[in-house]
């Protein structure tokens, strides 16, 4: 019997062949190709896996004509056999009985075989999938979404699909896209389409809670979106996050499923991505494998913010930032304790009230709030979280306190009202999650299109 074709067979699967196969049919981009007196090569990606495949075309083919004409980034199917590779580097290679040229780019194809810088390629976002190197940031990307799916659903909690447009403001701090149908210039609410006015979400937490205290044990993932007018490597104002919320849960176990999750989620990197992680360590960061395989291996250090503020203000060398106690940490002080002093992860616990939202658990100081943030080397902050204000008299207070109207909240106080638990959840930010494990230093480069203030092309 003859070996069939094998449909729509993929490189990465033909490479891992345990055996020659007479038919394959390969069909995806040429990155190069070099012609000899008798036949040519062709290094075909398909965008499987961060390998091409060789192809051999000898110059007796009928359509050889066509195959010297072949430019890079020109689509192409072909039809050969799985052979054993004569050459060097590769395991198999196909030896082609025919090649069709789908499409023939022009010369002006802009991703020629030198390489180009993050700027450039930024420029032509539409293109650089089919660069290695965001070849394989958007497949990690991929296989990373799964992998968040997979912790939870090993674990028992439900996915929850959380609104995109919202009447809320979840962080209180402001940083809304408008939703309206009203003309430009309008602002009569009241007639606008919701009646209301109304909003992108900047965190699906609210919601996800109503659900941690009817399900249990919960999460949302999803895009979320601020107005941020922060140009910095590390803001975006289109972001996923993935966040889990867990019903009589205090901080502390919210601090233990934070570590478990970031260890799961970098091991499974390095288990399933090693190929996309291997292209990363050698030419982006010489420290990622290690970052990594520590992150898996080392408890997380668990330090009281009032704490961290000490060991910050005894360093000698100077911050652009001022450290006192009250203010918010800075990414060079976050990056100053995960990364120089402790050399691993850190979770920072119980901040001050004063820059954490309403929604946060006042201890019984009256002075800080139980919330939690986790902080990685090259990235600083990844996750942020709290244990929840559960007890409804103490929650009013503090949207009192900070200004908040009642009515607008009047669905999440009412679930303080009837069976109220404690209760607890983060937000991991999933382009930060990327940037650690692809050790990518600016977000730009881990999203397939990106937007950032003044930019919104593509
Ligand atoms: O610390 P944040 O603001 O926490 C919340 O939104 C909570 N409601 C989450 C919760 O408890 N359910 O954001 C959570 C994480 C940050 O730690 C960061 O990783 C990421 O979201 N993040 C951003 N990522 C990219 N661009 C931005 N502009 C981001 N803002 C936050
Ligand atoms: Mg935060």
């Amino acid at each position: 019997m003859p070996t069939p074709i094998v449909p729509r067979s993929r490189v990465a699967a033909l490479l891992n062949a345990d055996a020659a196969i007479e038919t394959v049919l390969i069909k995806g981009w040429v990155r190069t190709k070099r012609d000899a007196k008798a036949f040519s090569f062709l290094e075909v990606n398909d965008g499987s896996c961060l390998k091409n495949i060789q192809v051999i075309a000898d110059a007796d083919l009928p359509d050889y004509a066509g195959v010297r004409n072949i430019t890079t980034g020109s689509a192409v199917a072909v039809t050969g056999a799985l052979v054993a590779s004569k050459g060097k580097g590769q395991q198999w290679e196909v030896q082609a009985s025919s090649v069709d040229v789908v499409h023939l780019a022009p010369e002006s194809f802009p991703l020629q075989k030198k390489r180009h810088s993050d700027e450039f390629l930024r420029t032509i976002a539409h293109l650089r999938p089919r660069t290695n190197k965001y070849g394989a940031a958007f497949r990690i990307r991929s296989e990373m979404a799964y992998a968040v799916h997979a912790f939870f659903k090993q674990r028992g909690f439900r996915y929850i699909h959380t609104p995109i447009i919202t009447g809320s403001d979840c962080e209180g701090a402001g940083e809304l896209f408008r939703v309206t149908t009203l003309p430009p210039g309008e602002a009569d609410f009241q007639n606008d389409f919701f009646g209301r006015e109304a909003s992108l979400t900047v965190s699906g937490q609210l919601s996800v809670e109503m659900f941690a205290l009817s399900l249990g044990d919960v999460y949302t993932f999803g895009p979320t979106f601020r107005a941020e007018n922060s140009n910095t490597s590390r803001h975006v104002a289109e972001f996923w996050m993935i966040e889990p919320e867990m019903a009589f849960c205090d901080l502390g176990g919210n601090m233990d499923l934070a570590e478990e999750m970031v260890k799961c989620l970098v091991d499974y990197a390095l288990t399933n991505c090693a190929d996309d992680v291997d292209l990363f360590a050698r030419f982006v960061d010489k420290q990622l494998r290690h970052t990594l395989e520590t992150i898996c291996a080392k408890d997380f250090i668990r330090l009281p913010y009032a704490e961290a503020i000490e060991i910050l203000g005894r360093v000698k060398k100077p911050f652009e930032h001022p450290v006192a106690y009250g203010n918010d940490l800075q990414s060079e002080h976050e990056r100053f304790l995960t990364e120089t002093h402790f050399r691993k992860p850190v979770i920072l616990h119980d901040y001050p009230k004063t820059i954490k939202p309403f929604y946060m658990r006042l201890n019984d100081d009256n002075k800080t709030v139980a919330a939690m943030d986790v902080l990685v080397p090259r990235v600083g902050e990844i996750i942020g979280g709290s244990q929840r204000e559960e007890r409804f008299d103490v929650l009013s207070a503090r949207m009192a306190e900070m200004g908040l109207d009642e009515m607008e909240y009047a669905w999440y106080l009412d679930s303080r009202r009837y069976g109220s638990v404690p209760h607890s959840g983060f937000g991991l930010g999933f382009e930060r999650l990327l940037m650690l494990v692809t050790g990518i230093s600016n977000i730009r480069d881990v999203v397939p299109f990106p937007r950032t203030p003044g930019n919104i092309a593509f």
